[in-house]
């Protein structure tokens, strides 16, 4: 949470580290703020809610900075504090020679503010952030270098962070550092840019450098110096980053979040090339790097991850246990590193993570990494924390998501597992090759059909529209689908604010069912096969308390139009892969009623793409 964007160069910096937030907005827009280096001094501004309101608020101001080409800026998502101006970043130390952005949490912040208070401190905000800037300007003080005094405060900050720093007797320079947070360099002709992720300054440059934990990076205008924790310079590794700034833009879609549902048949084809190529083919992961031997004797998986990730994991423990025999528990992250989990050497443990920065799920997998278990990481971000951990890492190649709530990237997640788990039981043997060729040759014609369903949007466009003014939505499934009820909810709930719920359809009558009357909508996942006329009967106890029913199907039984006030139509495909196909609709659904409700569909309030505190 909460973005980070510095330039040093010889361009002007304010459109650089405004555009750059734009690109971070993703991370938060609680509020916003930059510190922009004047002749005299350096000047702070900053704004509530989203970043149009601190280009508002800068309007009156650019004649006296728009020739400045030294800055620093932050985007927020509120944890210590609400988000007010005195909150926002940059925070200064009280003197306001002394600014400073952070990305992450001062663990020790209120021992630290009690010693700053002693020695004379004042603080401004509630934030954790503020200790820092009192704290190193009093190194600043004792040091009159600006490099030293951040490589002294680290010393004595816990927790997670991400921080750049400038200081007004030092003018052409910018220190920055991290532990725990990312924070990338680069590099360009015309100067540094330092952030908290790619997208902020990948117009200007593809070429950076990962900043690895307490290292101290010193940037002008044209130099750069990195060192270690004790303070030896060290020579920086120049990557070429694989993007392109097109990734970024909506392509003409009113919203990040439909183009990328959109994206998502490129992205199926995209996963399997090069690693299922016909329905003869055996599956190709030379990513995993566990020997065949001890993929067949493996006894026990762990999966953990947040949100939809672990939605995505839910699936992956029906089809692993399903083709390979192996038990495999799934945990949400936030709870997985609060208690004492049985794990060792013996157990594969995976990570899913879109961000590969998320918190929770970053914490999981160095305990286990800890305990000896070989980490394999499923994530759309190669060059994060996550995949840095990583023994095996399954890189899902999905393309920058903007939009908030996550699609392409589950759809990514779930290929990933129907081939890590048809890799498995292919060595293992414990599938049929009748059974292997069957789902292989699903798997390829899932683009197909997923178009199919995105053509007949406007279908689902009319359901969504008839079920907005609902206040409440039940999502009911069973087996491989009920993660797939879950995550229809959740995409409701995060862009709409409808409280939605997904259960296991014979859950039902075991309380939630009280809940039902005319009101109601209940929306069935009911796919043909082993739990086709499980769900119908649990359907039927709906419909006879009166409950609004939606049918996401794809039989062709009659005696459903009795059922079902509303039919959502789905292609055919084999129960096994069923979880790729029902999620398609559920995406729209909660899209077209999130739309249709004026809500702030990519940005949903309270939330960020990428949750980096636990
Ligand atoms: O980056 P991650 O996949 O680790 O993120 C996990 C969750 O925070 C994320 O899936 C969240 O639930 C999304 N907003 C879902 O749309």
């Amino acid at each position: 949470m909460c973005g980070i964007v510095g330039y040093v160069g010889t361009n002007p910096v304010l459109d650089i580290l405004l555009d750059g937030l734009e690109q971070l907005e993703y991370r938060g827009y609680d509020s916003s703020g930059v510190a922009i280096k004047t002749e005299s001094a350096i000047n702070v501004y900053k704004a509530v809610g989203k970043l149009k309101n601190l280009r508002e608020a800068l309007k009156p101001y650019i004649s006296d900075i728009s020739a400045s080409t030294i800055g620093i800026g932050h985007i927020r998502w509120a944890t210590h504090g609400a988000p007010t101006i005195v909150n926002a970043h940059p925070h200064t130390c009280n003197c306001g020679n002394l600014v400073v952005v952070h990305n992450g949490i001062i663990e020790n912040y209120k021992e630290l503010k009690l010693k700053l208070e002693k020695q004379g401190c004042v603080f401004r905000s509630q934030t954790d952030t503020e200790t820092v800037a009192h704290l190193v300007a009093q190194k600043y003080a004792q040091t009159k270098d600006l490099t030293k005094a951040v490589h002294l405060a680290t010393k004595e900050i816990e927790g997670a962070y991400a921080l750049e720093i400038m200081h007004n007797d030092e003018p052409n320079k910018l220190v920055i550092t991290k532990r725990n947070a990312p924070l990338i360099i680069g590099v360009s002709e015309d100067g540094y840019y330092a952030a908290s992720d790619i997208p902020a300054f990948i117009k200007h440059t593809n070429k950076a450098i990962y900043l690895s934990d307490n290292q101290v990076a010193t940037i002008t205008p044209d130099s750069l110096k990195i060192e270690d924790i004790n303070g030896c310079e060290i020579s920086p590794k120049v990557e070429q980053l694989p993007w392109e700034p097109v990734a970024l833009s909506k392509m003409g879609y009113k919203h990040y979040m439909l183009k990328e549902i959109h994206e998502q048949p490129d992205v199926i084809r995209n996963i399997l090339v090069g690693k299922l190529h016909t329905s003869d083919s055996p599956i190709e992961l030379n990513e995993v790097k566990l020997t065949k031997e001890t993929l067949k004797n493996l006894n026990r998986i762990q999966v953990i991850a947040c949100g939809t990730s672990l939605h995505a994991a839910m699936v992956g423990k029906y089809l692993i246990e399903d083709f390979c025999g192996i038990p495999v528990d799934v945990e949400a992250s936030s709870e997985y590193i609060y208690r004492k989990t049985v794990t060792d050497e013996h157990t594969l443990v995976i990570g899913v993570s879109q961000s590969g920065e998320t918190a929770d799920t970053l914490t999981a997998i160095k305990q286990a990494k800890a305990r000896g278990s070989h980490i394999l990481i499923i994530t759309n971000r190669p060059d994060s924390a996550m995949a840095r951990e990583a023994d095996s890492l399954l890189s899902v190649n999905a393309g920058i998501e903007v939009s908030v709530a996550a699609t392409k990237s589950y759809i990514a997640q779930l290929t990933s597992f129907y081939l890590l788990a048809l890799y498995m039981a292919e060595i293992k043997g414990t599938v049929e090759s009748d059974k292997l060729k069957h789902i292989k040759s699903e798997m390829l014609s899932l683009p197909q059909k997923i178009e199919q369903i995105l053509s007949s949007k406007s279908e689902i466009q009319a359901c969504a529209r008839k079920y907005s003014g609902t206040k409440d939505f039940i999502y009911i499934a069973r087996g491989l689908n009920y993660p797939t009820a879950l995550e229809g909810a959740l995409k409701l709930k995060e862009i709409s604010y409808i409280n939605a719920t997904g259960y296991p359809a014979g859950e039902l009558k075991h309380g939630p069912i009280a809940m039902l009357d005319e009101t109601m909508p209940v929306l069935s996942i009911l796919m043909n096969g082993s739990v086709y006329e499980k769900i119908l009967s649990n359907s039927e106890e709906a419909k006879a308390r009166n409950a609004r029913m939606i049918a996401l199907t794809n039989s062709s039984n009659d005696k459903l139009k009795d059922l079902f006030d509303y039919i959502i139509k789905v292609p055919d495909v084999d129960e096994t892969l069923s979880p790729i196909i029902a999620i398609i609709p559920l995406q729209l659904i909660a899209y077209y009623i999130a739309e249709f409700l004026g809500k702030d569909v990519d940005q949903p309030r309270n939330l960020a793409k990428s949750v980096t505190v636990e």
